[in-house]
């Protein structure tokens, strides 16, 4: 029955190369591609320019509640809106990404992020990248996947990515995603964990096209099941 369709939630640490996977499995089985990170970051942007103090959550949860986030899947690029304007590209910069995590600590952000997301994936037929989607945001998603590496091999892939064009050491990248990672699971609301049963698969000695394959396989048993 071609007309089935399940969910699929991809989570993991950053760099481990969760949107293109994730992009390409979308691409794989004709479904939408979400990446929650943006959303995360289209918050934090807000709150640098209204110069909020990322640790306020008093503030954050006033700002959240007034925030008009639009995302407009698509491939290759989902465009994110920031009441109205397009900040696709505003929310990659470095300080975006030094200060998400804070940001992503708020529990009022991650109330209003986790609603809408859940929002966005009531038809079915999505696959949603980011750190609490099996595990909290679609809990019941048929098909769940940790994705990891070593933080040597993401901090390599960022290089690669970002660190060359905007002169950034690699062991600099290498600090920040540890940092990060930290963060993301040591906070006190929906951490990065994996899902008990999310399948835990590391991609450090595998390619895109690789990790693509592996879990396309397992979208199409799911399918099966479904
Ligand atoms: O995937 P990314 O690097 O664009 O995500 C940016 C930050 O947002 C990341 O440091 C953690 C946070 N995040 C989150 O807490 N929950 C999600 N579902 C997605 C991202």
């Amino acid at each position: 029955d071609h007309a089935k369709r399940i969910n699929i939630a991809i989570d993991g640490p950053a760099g481990a190369g969760k949107s293109t996977v994730a992009r390409n499995v979308a691409r794989r089985f004709g479904y939408l591609y979400i990446d929650t990170g943006a959303m995360y970051r289209t918050v934090t942007l807000a709150a640098l320019r209204h110069g909020i103090d990322v640790r306020d959550e008093a503030r954050l949860e006033k700002l959240v509640a007034e925030l008009d986030i639009g995302l407009e899947p698509g491939d290759p690029v989902q465009h994110v809106y920031l009441n109205g304007e397009d900040v696709t590209e505003a929310i990659r910069s470095r300080e975006v990404t030094q200060s998400v995590s804070a940001v992503a600590a708020a529990e009022a952000v991650r109330l209003r992020l986790a609603e809408l997301q859940r929002d966005l994936a009531a038809g079915k037929g999505v696959v949603m990248d980011g750190r609490d989607i099996g595990s909290h945001v679609l809990p019941s998603a048929e098909l769940k996947v940790f994705l990891t590496a070593s933080v040597e091999q993401r901090a390599l892939r960022r290089y690669k990515e970002i660190g060359d064009r905007q002169g950034i050491p690699l062991e600099t990248l290498e600090r920040e995603i540890a940092e990060r990672d930290r963060m993301d699971e040591q906070r006190k609301i929906s951490p990065l964990v994996r899902a008990e049963d999310a399948v835990l698969l590391d991609s450090t000695r595998l390619s895109i096209d690789e990790v693509v394959d592996i879990i396309a396989n397992f979208g199409r048993t799911k399918l099966g099941e479904a």
